[in-house]
């Protein structure tokens, strides 16, 4: 990587996981421990990035010369991210959105009633902030970058969900039981709109993330509906 590359851009990365609240103590989360986006937002102030980082729940230090946006739910991370990208050069979303949220929240902590079975939670979907940023650009030359968990056909269900959501890139991930999430590691193929496939080997991933960047370098200030 060049040491420099991304010196007078603005990037944006997400990072973490959303919490979605039932009542005022229980909450729908998942297991992103941030530390993939985290090392996003270092590898690209490294590279001479201005970052935005906008963290949901992740329980890591703000990194140095890094502009942290905390946020809790997948809605307050639309709000971030809305707000944030019209000035991007690039956002990248690692950040593990929830689908779904609670249909209701309930004001007061939800009770178990004696000899009743419990309520199903019932849930609605949340926005799909990626394929909304990717779809209506802020800027034309901006590039989006998605990340991907699969458990199977982690290619073929990559190429797919690149197009649906329409971003420049998308890091594929294969989850498993003691992969990826909460890891120091990470292992991924990174594909392109353009056709390309980019396998990372397993590694740090403050590597995936500096191959991120070096994918992300020569497609800045390119159209991105070429
Ligand atoms: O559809 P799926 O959740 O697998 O897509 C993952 C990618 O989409 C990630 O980059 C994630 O940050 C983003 N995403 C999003 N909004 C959602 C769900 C996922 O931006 N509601």
């Amino acid at each position: 990587a060049a040491e420099a590359d991304l010196a007078g851009r603005h990037v944006v990365v997400s990072a973490g996981g959303t919490r979605e609240p039932l009542d005022p103590v229980r909450y729908l989360g998942n297991r992103s421990s941030g530390k993939q986006g985290y090392a996003l937002a270092r590898t690209a102030a490294a590279r001479g990035a201005r970052v935005t980082l906008i963290a949901a729940n992740a329980a890591l230090p703000d990194p140095a010369g890094v502009d942290v946006v905390h946020v809790g739910t997948a809605v307050q991370l639309r709000e971030a991210v809305l707000k944030a990208a019209p000035d991007a050069d690039a956002v990248v979303m690692a950040a593990a959105v929830a689908d779904f949220r609670p249909a209701t929240y309930a004001a007061g902590k939800i009770k178990k009633k004696d000899g009743q079975e419990p309520e199903p939670i019932a849930l609605v979907r949340n926005p799909d902030i990626l394929a909304e940023i990717a779809g209506d650009r802020a800027r034309a030359d901006q590039v989006i970058v998605g990340f991907a968990a699969e458990t199977d056909d982690v290619l073929a269900n990559g190429r797919a969900k690149l197009e649906r959501k329409g971003c420049d890139l998308l890091v594929v991930n294969e989850v498993g039981e003691r992969k990826t999430f909460g890891a120091e590691e990470n292992e991924a193929v990174v594909l392109g709109a353009d056709g390309s496939e980019t396998p990372v080997p397993h590694g740090p991933k403050e590597a995936l993330a500096d191959t991120v960047w070096d994918l992300v370098a020569p497609r800045l200030g390119r159209a991105a509906k070429e």
